[in-house]
């Protein structure tokens, strides 16, 4: 995929720079964003993400500012069964509430779509209203908790969206 250049306008939301593929080499951009957003210890270790981004079933994507700042990711796998699995979305705190969570979404359930997978899911902690809402306002819906799903022992929720189109 190449690099997407675009230009929000909406009021207060004013933002220019490029959604394109993360690749190998923002490994470290990607450490350092990923320990900025989640700040609470469930950020990803660098050799996670070396081998996310070597699997040919995981699809990345980031955004970047003019300057070559990466703001925004998002990383989903295409699962045995055929079914997307959105692994993880973070934005720059800086960066929020301007939509860059929903476009590299968007993006990631085009390139799903490319490849025949038509069934997404999710999970989600509990308490993580933000995402829940970024969640439900993209069409996917809870269809159960998970108990203990996180590392600390937090509960998860598991969201789910059938997709044919990217939603609005
Ligand atoms: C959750 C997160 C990715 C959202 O990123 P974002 O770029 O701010 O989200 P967007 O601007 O694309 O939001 C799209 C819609 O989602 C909903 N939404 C997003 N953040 C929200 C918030 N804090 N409160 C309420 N609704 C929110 C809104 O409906 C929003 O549309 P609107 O701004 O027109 O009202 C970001 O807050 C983040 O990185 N959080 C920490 C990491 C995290 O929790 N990741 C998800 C792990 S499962």
């Amino acid at each position: 995929m190449h690099s997407t250049p675009f230009f929000h306008t909406a009021w207060q939301r004013q933002f220019k720079g490029a959604l394109k593929p993360l690749t190998l080499a923002d490994l470290n951009d990607l450490w350092h964003l990923d320990l900025h957003v989640f700040f609470d210890g469930e950020a990803y270790e660098r050799e996670t993400f070396r081998y996310l981004l070597t699997n040919p079933q995981v699809i990345a994507r980031q955004i970047k500012t003019e300057d070559g700042q990466m703001v925004a990711f998002a990383l989903a796998m295409i699962e045995p069964d055929g079914v997307g699995h959105i692994t993880t979305v973070g934005v720059a705190t800086a960066y929020r509430r301007r939509g860059l969570a929903r476009l590299v979404l968007h993006e990631v359930e085009r390139s799903f779509l490319a490849r025949g997978v038509t069934t997404v899911r999710l999970e989600v902690k509990t308490d993580n209203l933000s995402a829940q809402r970024l969640y439900e306002h993209l069409g996917y819906v809870i269809v159960r908790r998970v108990p203990s799903y996180y590392s600390n022992g937090d509960d998860a929720y598991l969201m789910v969206r059938a997709i044919d189109l990217p939603a609005s």
